[in-house]
């Protein structure tokens, strides 16, 4: 049995903070012992109280411990094609997307994407992410197999998509119903892997496929499922024409059974009053993407009136609509999207979403997304002085919450000083960095 310590500041959160005033929320513990036995966590307390345990201490100190970030909603199929000069989402996907996802039509390409994509992951301190494929069932044994290569907790799925694309990326109503349950056989629950039923958005989904998406959630319930809603005008408009039977956006999904508490609903952002009763309702998850929000013009999120009317919420990056694979990036442009609003997103809301918040949101909390016994021994060591900046600004720091403001205002992969999957250190062991 492999057993080690990990020496340091813990921060690990019990629930969402309800004020930054919330000490309550989360643990901190000054001077931590994790010990770590086998991938998993099994005691976390005071390092006096660990010293004689026998284990292996990796020191840490100043920096801090926590979960490793759990990015909702991503595209590793669009890796190679951020920051793309596009304007709004319908002339990006057009242009970009589609041409680029056609690619993974080859298995050597998935291949290598696969790789480039899961470095980028782990440099940036994500642990788990729930990722769109390709709709070529190739790029979903790229993603699945070098997920299990580093023994990561990850969700995805093919893309479902039998209209309004390239003939390179399309499927059909049935087609996308066998492949995706192949995929199922193959990959769900297999290693740490979990399938994510994934029919692509209302515009490029036929009502028969759709169909087809409702029966393998049926058959599948144990399956979380993923699409996008309501992130641009011209995508709800067109949305509307296609489905003239649905009351709205969100209607279209119901119609087919696809709102369930195991459901990521991409940006929900122009949501009227029904729409958000039902998401409520249904305990489908709102996932809030704010670097993509951003780039390509969408919208700003309204997690205020969402949370008060009782939706779920999440946190992602949406590469490649998303601009930085860093939930620290994410969480710093998601409080200013919230300023615009004049909303406060305060830094253990944000660091609470990114980790425990974002674990719940799967239904995982049991498994990752906490500094606990039980947990996953998923975790990222986080430098506060990590840039010149960054040192400049902790000259100041008296608190740990100005240290967490510090770090997703300033932070990015440098201040992501080691990462660990399943116990084993998986950052400095990169190659090529
Ligand atoms: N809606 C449908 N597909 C996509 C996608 O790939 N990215 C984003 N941002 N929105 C989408
Ligand atoms: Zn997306």
């Amino acid at each position: 049995m492999s057993r080690t310590v990990l020496r340091g500041r813990v921060l690990s959160f019990h629930r969402a903070p309800n004020s930054i005033e919330d000490s309550d929320s989360y643990l901190y513990i000054e001077d931590a012992a994790v010990l770590i036995e086998d991938g998993a966590i099994v005691w976390v307390g005071a390092f006096a109280e660990a010293e004689s345990s026998g284990a292996v201490i990796i020191d840490h100190r100043p920096n801090l411990i926590m979960a490793g970030f759990i990015d909702l909603h991503l595209h590793y199929v669009q890796s190679q094609i951020m920051a793309a000069y596009a304007g709004s989402l319908l002339e990006w996907l057009n242009n970009y997307t589609f041409i680029e996802e056609q690619k993974f039509a080859q298995q050597g390409h998935a291949d290598a994407v696969a790789v480039d994509f899961y470095d980028a992951l782990i440099r940036h301190g994500t642990t788990t992410a729930v990722a769109y494929c390709s709709s070529h069932p190739r790029s979903v044994d790229a993603f699945f197999a070098e997920a299990q290569r580093r023994n990561m907790l990850m969700v995805g799925g093919k893309v479902m998509m039998d209209r309004n694309a390239p003939e390179g990326l399309l499927d059909t109503a049935q087609s996308s119903y066998d492949d995706t349950k192949a995929l199922i056989a193959r990959w769900h629950k297999r290693g740490r892997g979990l399938y994510a039923i994934s029919p692509r958005f209302a515009i490029t989904s036929t009502p028969e496929q759709m169909g087809m998406a409702q029966a393998l959630v049926l058959e599948h319930d144990d399956c979380h499922i993923q699409t996008h809603l309501s992130e641009n005008d011209r995508e709800i408009s067109f949305s509307m024409e296609l489905y003239p039977d649905a009351v709205d956006y969100t209607g279209i999904y119901e119609m087919y059974d696809l709102l369930t508490p195991r459901t990521l609903l991409g940006h929900s952002i122009h949501l009227n009053h029904r729409e958000t009763e039902a998401l409520a309702a249904s305990g489908a998850v709102a996932v809030f993407c704010p670097t993509s929000n951003l780039f390509l013009g969408s919208g700003l999120f309204d997690r205020e009136r969402l949370l008060e009317r009782g939706v779920r919420i999440g946190l992602a990056t949406d590469i490649g609509g998303g601009t930085s694979f860093s939930m620290l990036r994410t969480m710093d442009e998601g409080y200013k999207i919230l300023q615009l609003r004049g909303q406060r997103f305060n830094p253990l809301a944000s660091f609470h979403l990114a980790t425990r918040g974002n674990a719940e949101a799967l239904g995982l909390a049991d498994t990752i997304g906490s500094v606990a016994p039980g947990r996953a021994a998923d975790l990222i060591v986080l430098d506060a002085q990590a840039t010149p900046t960054m040192r400049m600004r902790m000259a100041t720091v008296e608190t740990l919450v100005e240290e967490l403001f510090l770090l997703q205002t300033l932070g990015d992969d440098r201040a992501i000083a080691e990462v660990y999957v399943a116990g084993a250190r998986a950052k400095s062991t990169l190659g090529g960095l």
